[in-house]
């Protein structure tokens, strides 16, 4: 049979075979020996050259993270947090979790005003930001996992700073519609001479490059207790901020054990608490798996239509009991029991939408602009590093810290400032995520590795605030349900639900159809742009698939 005959047939049977997905409809990167895919090509390469130069993911990570806290202002970071989980070859597992913590200063109703109204201040400005963890949990990843030298980690980052690099379009849109005018320091920083950069001028941060400079050498002894730590409580004090010198010095990184579950035959590694991440993919996987949902095939209202009731009552758990586990008892357990997993899928009508006001959370008697962004790397010995971090909203709270050339996270806009009322994403949350000193506030964030037989399949993440855990939820399920390619499956359009607002969110690409079915079905759909910003890496019979997300400028590059 002739070349041209075999494509005829192959796109016949793709045609008559519901849910299949052309796979060549878009690449990944592929390689054999190693994997970066982040948000921004510089830092992309400066994994790279940590990969070639006999570093391993870990390593890697580490200057990926520095890198893009030059190159990716608004979402790159040193003066926030983050999740790092690490598969190491030997099949060992960590997760790392450099959240922000409150201040010690930090009380519940530190942003309602006298009339309990919420104030802005979790949102922008120096009483916004948690004590950042960046510094330390990319340290603690580098000593414990990696092998390279440190000071060589943070090198890249530091001639990114010194030397400047080319703005791409978006990145200096970003810089002018950043919101950052207001503060002195950040305008001094992210603008030259009082006027807006424009795409391809050089960007150049040199208090940065000295504050990477003292970190290379000193690490977190400088960043906690050294240097920095004096400048940044210094210019806390003097803007009224909330974070002390006593706060940093008392900052950890910690490392916890990763959530595991199982979906159709594959081992899922992923986010625990103080993320809801992984609580919700497995709850969220455990729901669909048994109710037929992808027999409707990608994009149908069917598929939208199981995954929307699976999300929804996964959001009215989250909202209602998780927050941080040293401080709440977050019912992980009940969460994820299978009898209550159960109830949940059997409470979905097969066709009409639930109204969320019909959807109560659970009860658990037993034990128990969104700008982010995530990272992905894998190298030839079988070790990952799947890593999400962010100050929060884009360019966090606006504040550069005075000197040191780096933002500060609103991260505290993650608790809940007033029970019942929404944060920036939208999320009505309850008393367990309310504001303690020394508390991590509730994340989404879901970095999340999948083996198949033992064997790394697939390693994931995204920024997006909520909508990261039903974005990698819906990328899993692409890949694992329908299919599809890598690249396909991050491409694919997006939908997102949590429980309240009541409205299905979907991307472009739904089309007016699906959208109708829907609606017929009591949804109300409400059109949006991008959501979220997958970088994934596919562990494919030896090789490495990297896929970036096109929503973005993410690159992914392997050796
Ligand atoms: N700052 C967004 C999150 O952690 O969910």
């Amino acid at each position: 049979m002739g070349m041209r005959r075999i494509s005829v047939l192959l796109l016949t049977l793709l045609a008559i075979m519901p849910g299949a997905i052309p796979t060549w409809a878009a690449q990944p990167v592929r390689a054999r020996h190693g994997m970066v895919v982040s948000r921004e090509t510089h830092a992309t390469q400066a994994g790279l050259k940590v990969l070639e130069s006999g570093g391993n993911a870990i390593d890697a990570a580490v200057a990926v993270g520095f890198a893009l806290a030059v190159t990716h202002s608004s979402a790159g970071n040193l003066g926030g947090g983050g999740f790092m989980l690490v598969r190491l070859a030997d099949g060992r597992t960590a997760f790392i979790d450099f959240r922000e913590r409150a201040p010690e200063s930090a009380t519940h109703d530190m942003y309602l005003d006298a009339n309990g109204k919420l104030t802005r201040d979790s949102l922008t400005g120096y009483r916004a930001s948690g004590v950042p963890g960046t510094v330390a949990g990319l340290e603690y990843a580098a000593k414990h996992f990696g092998k390279q030298p440190w000071a060589e980690l943070v090198q890249p980052a530091i001639e990114l700073a010194a030397k400047g690099f080319p703005l791409s379009y978006a990145q200096a849109n970003g810089l002018r519609g950043g919101g950052l005018n207001a503060f002195p320091e950040s305008k001094r920083i992210f603008q030259r001479d009082g006027n807006f950069y424009e795409p391809g001028d050089v960007f150049v941060q040199p208090d940065l490059a000295k504050t990477l400079a003292r970190i290379a050498q000193s690490g977190s002894q400088d960043f906690y207790h050294g240097e920095t730590a004096r400048l940044l409580a210094a210019d806390m004090q003097a803007h009224n901020g909330t974070i002390t010198l006593a706060d940093l010095e008392a900052y950890k990184a910690i490392e916890r054990k990763p959530l595991t579950g199982h979906y159709r035959g594959y081992d899922i590694v992923t986010a625990p608490p103080p993320s809801s991440g992984g609580v919700g993919i497995l709850q969220m996987l455990g729901v669909l798996e048994g109710t037929g949902f992808e027999k409707g095939g990608a994009g149908s209202a069917e598929v939208v239509h199981y995954m929307t009731e699976a999300m929804r009552r996964f959001f009215a758990d989250r909202n209602q009991w998780m927050g941080d586990p040293d401080f709440v008892k977050v019912p992980v357990a009940g969460m994820l029991n299978p009898e209550y997993i159960k109830k949940l899928r059997a409470s979905i009508d097969p066709v009409r939408s639930t109204p969320s006001s019909e959807v109560k959370p659970g009860v658990f008697t037993g034990p128990e602009s969104f700008e982010t962004t995530h990272f992905t790397v894998a190298d030839d010995e079988g070790n990952i590093a799947s890593m999400t971090y962010t100050l929060n909203g884009g360019y966090g709270s606006k504040v550069t810290a005075t000197g040191l050339g780096f933002l500060l996270n609103n991260e505290m806009d993650d608790f809940t400032a007033k029970p019942g009322e929404a944060n920036m994403f939208g999320l009505v949350q309850g008393e367990a995520n309310a504001i303690a000193p020394r508390k991590t506030p509730l994340s989404s964030m879901t970095p999340t590795i999948v083996l198949k037989d033992g064997k790394p399949f697939l390693a994931l993440g995204s920024p997006g605030g909520a909508t990261i855990i039903n974005s990698v939820l819906e990328v899993m399920v692409n890949v694992i349900d329908f299919n599809m390619n890598v690249q396909d499956a991050v491409n694919w359009p997006r939908f997102h639900h949590q429980n309240l607002p009541d409205d299905v969110r979907v991307e472009p690409g739904y089309s007016p159809d699906t959208v109708a079915i829907l609606e017929k079905n009591g949804y109300t759909v409400r059109r949006v742009g991008a959501q979220g910003e997958v970088a994934a890496i596919r562990f494919n019979n030896g090789w490495l698939e990297g896929a970036a997300d096109p929503r973005t400028e993410g690159t992914a590059a392997g050796r």
